[in-house]
């Protein structure tokens, strides 16, 4: 492209000139360095050179050391070692120390043109790809960016869904209401001191919010019922499992929570219900969910009896540890601070926030 600057260095000044006058003609512009060190010189005056045409031997560093300083301070300036036909070893060794070609002496002016227009192309089209892959590169983080937004807004309206879910149940069974964030938020505190990955905790939290939805399709006569159940109710009550984990399933988002509602009944000796599950046969979050349901279970007032102590949780636990619960997780659970279960209950009792966050 006319005007680019071109640097011409060479010891004689009679080749200087001509090259000079050669690039000048076909509207280069040009300036002249005697030497390695008087083109470095110019070139760190903040001078700024499309291009650098150097002569290979020169008496005051030769064209090899200024290519190598050239390249380490300007990595994407062309330079095009001019030198004579013996040295054509030492140019091809330029070459492979960054240099774009070279041009053996004597040259005609075509020659001299062609290969200084075909070194500016490709540094314009490498300056192109170059522009072009940090435009990607943007591109890629805007779109990327949107995509996480687009996705926590989805995770949002994920969360008001399960919400109405619950309130839907709460509506029914206002016994459940506490219960079901309370128990959430054990489930959590246990995951978490477990080390459990935050997706896999989210996943656990839902299933534990939802644990009893199936609830939802038992008839209020059986739900409702404050005496004791007959053999044929009790049967019916304990289909609330599967019936949540029908109501789940078919929702994409909730297909592994809903693994957890169908087992959370389940003891890890296999004694539970509705499936006798054994050990890990339950899901890792059904089975931390039923010590947070027991903790709470015992801690909350009944009808029929009033709250238990944390001691007496914890006793009921180790109790039941390779029973009804997982051996590794009734230890974390005794291992964790008593208080901890207070300060999660006042939390979640004191606040309207529907899912604990995770
Ligand atoms: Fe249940």
């Amino acid at each position: 492209m006319p005007n680019d600057r071109i640097l011409v260095v060479d010891d004689e000044e009679t080749i200087r000139e001509i090259v000079c006058s050669m690039l000048g003609a076909a509207h280069f512009k040009t300036r002249q360095a005697a030497n390695g060190i008087e083109a470095l010189a110019i070139l760190e005056s903040g001078d700024e050179f499309d291009l650098v045409l150097s002569d290979l031997m020169m008496a005051e560093m030769d064209g090899i050391a200024l290519l190598e300083r050239a390249k380490e301070r300007y990595p994407d300036m062309p330079i095009v070692m001019v030198t004579t036909v013996h040295d054509i070893s030492v140019a091809l060794q330029a070459i492979h120390n960054g240099a774009y070609d070279y041009l053996p002496k004597p040259f005609e002016r075509e020659q001299l043109l062609n290969t200084v227009r075909r070194a500016l192309e490709n540094r314009r089209l490498k300056r192109e790809n170059d522009a072009y892959r940090t435009n990607l590169e943007s591109l890629v983080a805007a779109r990327t960016q949107q995509w996480k937004t687009a996705l926590s807004k989805l995770e949002e309206s994920y969360d008001i869904t399960l919400e109405a879910l619950g309130d839907a149940l709460d509506a029914k069974d206002a016994e459940t209401a506490g219960h079901t964030r309370r128990v959430t938020a054990f489930t959590i505190a246990i995951a978490r001191r477990m080390g459990l990955p935050k997706e896999e905790i989210r996943i656990i939290a839902r299933g534990a919010f939802l644990h009893d939805i199936g609830k939802m399709a038992i008839p209020d006569a059986i739900l409702l019922k404050p005496d004791k159940l007959t053999s044929e109710e009790m049967a019916i009550m304990r289909e609330h499992c599967y019936r949540g984990y029908k109501i789940l399933s078919r929702i994409p988002f909730l297909a592994e929570a809903a693994e957890i509602v169908y087992s959370h009944q389940e003891y890890y000796d296999g004694t539970g219900y509705p499936r006798r599950l054994k050990g890990e046969e339950i899901p890792l979050g059904a089975r931390i969910f039923a010590i947070a349901d027991t903790l709470d279970a015992m801690r909350s007032d009944r009808p029929y009896r009033k709250a238990q102590s944390i001691e007496a949780v914890r006793k009921e636990i180790e109790l039941w540890s390779g029973r009804q619960f997982d051996p590794e997780i009734a230890k974390v659970f005794l291992e964790m601070p008593n208080n901890l279960w207070e300060d999660l209950r006042n939390d979640i009792d004191g606040s309207n926030s529907s899912i604990p966050k995770v």
